[in-house]
């Protein structure tokens, strides 16, 4: 299970360390993909808001044709789309599912959000069906909230 709450804390102290979220980023995914076994493939795709587009930032696990996702294609695109996380228990049952590796058997994707403005999101997913709990969506949730307060604090 993710310890959240360990790595929002070292998350924190690497931006007060003056690292950027190109590195806070990578280091979320890399702990996140360490911390369960259940967690297959774990990354940070970013939404490009002109062009309408996901595109991966950085990935723990197989290699993916899914560099860039429009928004409202596969369960990455509809989460943007309908603004609200996906966990999808089986992923056969969904129609416009973008597969990444045949393995693949439940996603659990969390929005990186400040209120109505979408910065991205954490894709997990998994080999086991029925995987992600509500949980596991929570500590994700933490986990993405950090980091929307990191890219913001990059505008100012
Ligand atoms: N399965 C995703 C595509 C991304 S891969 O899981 C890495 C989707 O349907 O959007």
């Amino acid at each position: 299970m993710l310890e959240a709450g360990n790595l929002v804390k070292r998350l924190q102290e690497m931006r007060e360390g003056g690292y950027l979220s190109d590195a806070i980023m990578r280091e979320a995914v890399k702990t996140i993909a360490g911390s369960d076994d259940r967690y297959d493939w774990v990354g940070i795709y970013l939404l490009n808001p002109d062009e309408k587009i996901l595109w991966l930032h950085n990935y723990v696990g197989e290699g993916t044709e899914h560099a860039r996702i429009p928004v409202g294609e596969g369960v990455c695109g509809t989460a943007v789309a309908e603004g609200r996380n996906q966990n999808v228990a089986d992923v056969t049952e969904i129609e416009n599912y973008l597969a990444c590796s045949p393995k693949t058997k439940a996603e659990l994707v969390v929005l990186i959000r400040a209120g109505d403005e979408i910065f991205g999101q954490i894709d997990i997913d998994s080999h086991e069906t029925g995987a992600f709990t509500d949980e596991d969506e929570e500590a994700v949730q933490a986990v993405a909230d950090k980091l929307a307060e990191v890219v913001m604090s990059e505008r100012r």
